[in-house]
Parts: structure tokens; sequence; C-alpha cells
């Protein structure tokens, strides 16, 4: 598959980067307001009470800012944080090993949790619900099970895909956090809280610029105004105002609505091969020479979401918005 600037996972060279612009406090959290409100209440209720907070589930798109709210659990918490993955978990003892080094009230960060091995979500279970670990000692007749306690901890988990997580290991988090696409206002808020941490001045306008191209996610917001950065320390004064960030993004190739070149590939074949559509996924995927799959998880999302393909029973259609934003003449109109 090929590298698309506006890709919402993030690549292995971006994650410094990335850490670098992470916001330390829920208040410095942009957007998100419902989760935000919650999670600081329970926050502050299992301080007063001194507690270890709750398990919580953060799941959503690519890029929204799990692992960002995940360090901020534990900075608003005063606690360390102990962050893995699903798949970096593969034998019960590599579980048994992390939650017994933790301190009481630690944050245990488990990312793509969906992965997590079965048999590993069974040794989770007694830990999250009771703070133990059952352990199988010996094997065969003599074979024996010992209980050991381990400190309260806090699980966060996180997850592209809700959906995946078995029901056990979903209905054992007391608190569940949905992030939401981010509005227009919240990525500009974001592009300029962003400049400023990289020192760069941006003008306004061009943070609206570069915010209405980011497809509601900050990863890629972030990801753009460096790039824009760039031209505009190499190609003007290191200033971002609203020329040098237009004409950088029209260089990108990423349209007025984040749009780049696969997506209207992938747009232009309906409407020219199958007149607009209704056309089957396969065949729109030999079309493009992609894998239904790709297409599935990886271009159509964002089209779908902002109204430029439907999908029916009859396989996609191109939508009037669509043929509007490329131009072309609405058929039968
Ligand atoms: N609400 C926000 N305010 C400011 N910056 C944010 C916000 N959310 C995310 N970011 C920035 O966007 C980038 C990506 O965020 P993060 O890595 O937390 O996303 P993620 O949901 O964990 O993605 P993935 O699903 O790929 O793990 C980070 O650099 C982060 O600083
Ligand atoms: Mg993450």
């Amino acid at each position: 598959m090929e590298e698309r600037i506006i890709s919402s996972e993030a690549d292995i060279g971006e994650l410094s980067f990335e850490s670098s612009l992470r916001p330390q406090r829920l208040q410095q959290y942009i957007g998100q307001d419902k989760v935000k409100e919650n999670l600081s209440v329970f926050i502050e209720a299992a301080k007063l009470r001194q507690e270890t907070l709750d398990h919580v589930l953060l799941y959503g798109p690519p890029g929204l800012g799990k692992t960002t709210l995940a360090s901020i659990i534990a900075n608003e918490m005063n606690v360390h944080i102990r962050t893995t993955a699903g798949p970096a978990i593969e034998r019960t003892g590599d579980l048994a090993a992390i939650l017994s080094s933790l301190q009481p009230g630690d944050v245990l960060f488990i990312d793509e949790i969906h992965r997590l091995p079965r048999a590993i979500e069974e040794v989770l279970y007694p830990a999250m619900e009771d703070f133990c670990l059952d352990i199988v000692i010996g094997k065969g007749p003599s074979a024996r099970s010992i209980r050991l306690d381990l400190p309260p901890f806090t699980l966060v988990g996180a997850t592209t895909r809700a959906g995946a997580l078995s029901a056990p290991l979903r209905d054992r988090f007391g608190v569940h956090c949905r992030l939401e696409y981010y509005t227009k206002e919240q990525l500009e808020e974001i592009v300029i809280r962003t400049s400023d941490v990289l020192e760069t001045e941006i003008d306004q306008s061009a943070a609206v610029e570069i915010a209405g191209r980011s497809r509601g996610t900050p990863r890629i917001a972030n990801r753009l105004l460096k790039r824009v950065r760039d031209f505009a320390q190499v190609r003007g004064n290191g200033f971002i105002d609203m020329e040098i960030a237009r004409k950088s993004l029209e260089l990108l190739q990423v349209d007025r609505l984040g749009l780049d070149h696969i997506d209207h590939k992938l747009l232009i074949a309906i409407i020219d091969r199958f007149r607009g559509g209704p056309a089957g996924l396969e065949t729109i995927a030999a079309t493009i020479g992609e894998e239904a799959a790709t297409i599935e998880d990886v271009y159509e999302p964002y089209l779908l979401q902002i109204g430029f393909l439907q999908r029916t029973p009859r396989g996609r259609i191109v939508t009037d918005l669509a043929y509007r934003h490329l131009g072309r003449e609405v058929p039968g109109k």
C-alpha cells in the first residue's frame, strides 16, 4: 500500500515527534468535551476517596488521542504509567510480571487491547476484579493453583475496534470513553497549540486552512503542519501565512477537504467506469488495482463519513456532493 500524508495511522518515524506534542493535562487536551468532563469527575472522586480510578476503556479511530489521554489520566492521578500492547503480551507470565511490578494506584496502559490473546485475557479478569492473580504451579496431578495479591491498579485499555473486544473483557471496564472526530475549530486550536510547541509562528487563517484538510484527526493536523512548516522555512521566512499554507498543501496534493489522489482515483473510477454506481466492492477493487479489504478499511471510511460515498446493498454510490467537489456535472440534473 502506498504511503499517504493523510493516513490516520502513525508511522514509526513519527512517534517521537508525536510524544513531544502530547498535552500533559486534561485542561490542555482540546475537544472531546464529554469524555473530558466525565473523566475529570471520576478522577476527582477517586482522589477524594483516596481510591484507585476505575478501569477505563478508550475507543475510537486512529490518531484521535487515546494514547495521549492514557498518559493524561496517569498525570492527573499522580501515578506512574506502564505501557504495553495486546500483541506484545504473549505468555501469561509476561502479564504476571508486569502486574506484580506495579506500585499501588499505577496505570497499566494496554494499547490495541483487542489483540490480547484469549488465555491472557482470562488472567486479566481476576486481576481487574479483585486485584489478584491465579497462578498454576507444577504440571499433571501435582499441579495446584495459588492466588497472589496484586497492588490495586487502573487498567486503561485502548482500541480502534471496540466491536472486536470480548464481552467479558469489555464489561470489566467501569468507564467507557468513545472518542469522536474533531471539529474544524478544535483542529484549528490544536494546530495553533502545536505551532506554539514547535516555536513556529502561524496566521490564524493558515491554521484554519490546515485544520480543514485534516480529516477530523489531530495526528493528520500535526503532520500537515510539520510539512507546511518545512515549506515556510525553505521557501519563505519561516512564518506560516495563508499563502504558504495553501501553496504547500497544494504541492502535497491534499485538497480543501483533505482528500488526496487516492481518494480522487477511487471516486473518479466509480464515476467514469460505473456512471457513479452502484458498483460492487470487488469490482471497484479490480478496477483500481487494490484489495477490497484495503478499500473498505482504509480508503472508504472518510469518504463515507463526509457523505461522498454511500453504501447500498447493490454497491457503492458516489453522491452529488462528491460530483460537485470534483467539479463534475451532477448526472441527471
Ligand atoms: N485532544 C488533543 N489535543 C491536542 N493534541 C492532540 C489531541 N488528541 C491527539 N493529539 C495529538 O495527536 C497525536 C496523535 O494522538 P494519539 O497518539 O494519542 O492518538 P491515538 O488515538 O493513540 O492513535 P492510535 O489509534 O494510532 O494509537 C499526538 O501527537 C497528540 O499529541
Ligand atoms: Mg495510540
